[in-house]
């Protein structure tokens, strides 16, 4: 019996989260594809004193890894086992300034980005100096966002400098970055489904009232037939940082698309929706070639 493992994060209850596993389990078993899906709470693997990495999980021919739990993946990995996606491309969508780090050098357009200074006492204030430093190289409105954030809660805007204090003062002890706001494209934006290098779907979100088109946020998503340069872009980003599976969101610039992050966790019941294509089908038709051949 060929049969996967479907790992989710322990703690998530959002419909979007309950709705890929579903989703995906329902392709495999028309593949025939056994898929258990388990909450990410079990201690699939262990330390041992002997100094290896012990599987106590039972044995699955691969597994999809919808949680972000680094040490997890690079376990379950290290016992051999096959993630989609990989670890090193779970860590690297994560961190939306190693995914820049990441995608810098290779002819991808990206917003003007400053790493944000990590400070590890809450007591001490921003400087002022980086404040400046901000303020001069990016302008306002400037976009502060956490390195780790998703489906928009840890974007934020500032149009002056107090509100830039506030906000860099909230975030100062996590990982984060201050960026250019692409204007042009304010409240919207385009998300794109990649799968094992192929452009699958794409559609162009859109906020009434928030500069964040999130649709977790109220954007609205309306089909949209991507066209050469964004496949293109598209297909190429994911080759560098995450070439299984991936939604990666592209802001319209004023001089042409510039990549706003890649998502390696990316939801597919709102694509589903706006397009009618079956996202879960084609990924889970890709993973079953690569793991059993076509
Ligand atoms: N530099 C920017 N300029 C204008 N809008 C932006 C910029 N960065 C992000 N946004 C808007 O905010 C949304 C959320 O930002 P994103 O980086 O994708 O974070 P999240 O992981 O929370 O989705 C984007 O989809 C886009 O609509
Ligand atoms: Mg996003």
């Amino acid at each position: 019996m060929k049969k996967c493992l479907i790992l989710v994060n322990a703690y998530s209850r959002l419909k979007s989260s309950l709705n890929q596993s579903a989703r995906l389990k329902e392709e495999f078993s028309s593949l025939g594809v056994r898929a258990e899906v388990r909450p990410n709470d079990f201690f699939a693997c262990e330390v041992s004193e002997g100094g290896d990495i012990v599987r106590t999980a039972e044995d699955y021919d691969f597994c999809v890894y919808l949680d972000k739990d680094k040490y997890v993946a690079r376990m379950l990995e290290k016992c051999g086992l096959r993630l989609f996606n990989p670890a090193e491309a779970i860590e690297t969508c994560d961190d939306k300034m190693l995914t820049a780090i990441a995608l810098s050098g290779c002819g991808v357009a990206m917003p003007r980005t400053l790493p944000g200074l990590l400070c590890y006492n809450p007591e001490e204030e921003v400087k002022e100096g980086v404040l400046d430093e901000v303020e001069r190289r990016l302008g306002y409105p400037v976009i502060i966002k956490t390195a780790y954030g998703s489906l928009g809660s840890g974007v934020f805007k500032a149009d002056g400098r107090a509100e830039l204090k506030v906000i860099a003062e909230k975030v100062k002890c996590m990982p984060h970055l201050f960026q250019r706001c692409v204007a042009a494209s304010a409240g919207t934006d385009a998300r794109v489904i990649v799968v094992g290098g192929r452009v699958i779907a794409a559609m162009r979100r859109q906020s009434a009232g928030d500069f964040r088109s999130n649709l977790e946020l109220g954007g609205q998503g309306f089909p949209l037939v991507p066209d050469k340069e964004l496949t293109k872009l598209c297909q190429k980003v994911a080759s560098l940082v995450c070439p299984d599976y991936c939604g990666i969101d592209v802001l319209f610039g004023e001089g042409g698309y510039l990549v706003c992050e890649v998502n390696s966790n990316a939801f597919f019941g709102g694509m589903e929706k706006v397009t009618g294509i079956n996202v879960a089908g084609a990924y889970a038709r890709y993973m079953y070639g690569e793991v059993y051949g076509a």
